[in-house]
């Protein structure tokens, strides 16, 4: 089952309870919601205390993206409004086991994320106690960039690594994903497709997603 996580990153920021209610209308799967620190990637977003307010509007599982230095300091704060699922990236922080384990114990998914330019190799070991690998295909830190085209092939080669290991966890495809490159995403083997720009700009947003979807 394919599941569509727009990205709040393209909202619009003045009216994020209105957005929540468009998302809920169009069928989103889940909200990915993108933590940026200024510092991991040159732009600021939103953190907890914004996410806290929006978790009293919407009953949309949260999917946060932190692009942060010091993902550790997240996960409490996240924990604690209900988030589902918590991903930081590889390139971040040193203990990535330990980070892992410490959003499991605090009742969330972990994920781990990769920059377009970091190999799939490097995450052999923790392929098998992680929930979910997010694979950014655009750099990160701006909504609204191109999807960069040698990430479908690592899409393919991590769902392939996936089936021989007989490992379970999910691959999410985050940027540039548009109606026009969903379907050769989802066959290289994505479970979660990430838009932003594609389905808050879009003039029919609940038909964009179906398109994600495939339908
Ligand atoms: C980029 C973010 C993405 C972004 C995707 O750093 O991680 O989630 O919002 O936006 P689009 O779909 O417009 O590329
Ligand atoms: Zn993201």
């Amino acid at each position: 089952m394919i599941r569509i996580a727009p990205s709040l990153l393209s909202a619009d920021f003045s009216d994020l309870r209105g957005e929540l209610q468009s998302m809920k209308e169009a069928g989103a799967d889940l909200l990915h919601i993108d933590v940026m620190d200024g510092h991991f990637v040159p732009n600021l977003s939103y953190g907890a205390p914004v996410v806290t307010h929006l978790s009293a509007h919407t009953d949309i599982p949260f999917d946060v993206h932190l692009m942060v230095t010091n993902p550790g300091d997240y996960i409490q704060p996240f924990a604690k409004i209900g988030t589902r699922m918590l991903s930081f990236h590889y390139e971040a922080p040193v203990h990535h086991d330990r980070l892992i384990h410490a959003i499991q114990d605090a009742g969330m998914q972990a994920g781990i994320v990769l920059n377009p330019g970091t190999p799939i190799s490097v995450l052999d070991d923790v392929l098998s106690v992680v929930d979910y690998v997010l694979l950014m295909s655009v750099n990160p830190g701006f909504g609204g960039q191109s999807y960069i085209p040698y990430v479908t092939d690592k899409i393919a080669r991590l769902a392939a690594c996936r089936r021989e290991r007989g490992l379970a966890f999910e691959i999410e495809v985050d940027g540039g994903v548009t109606p026009a490159n969903a379907d050769k995403i989802r066959q290289a083997g994505a479970d979660i497709l990430v838009a932003g720009s594609a389905v808050f700009r879009s003039d029919d947003r609940k038909a964009t997603i179906e398109k994600l979807r495939g339908k």
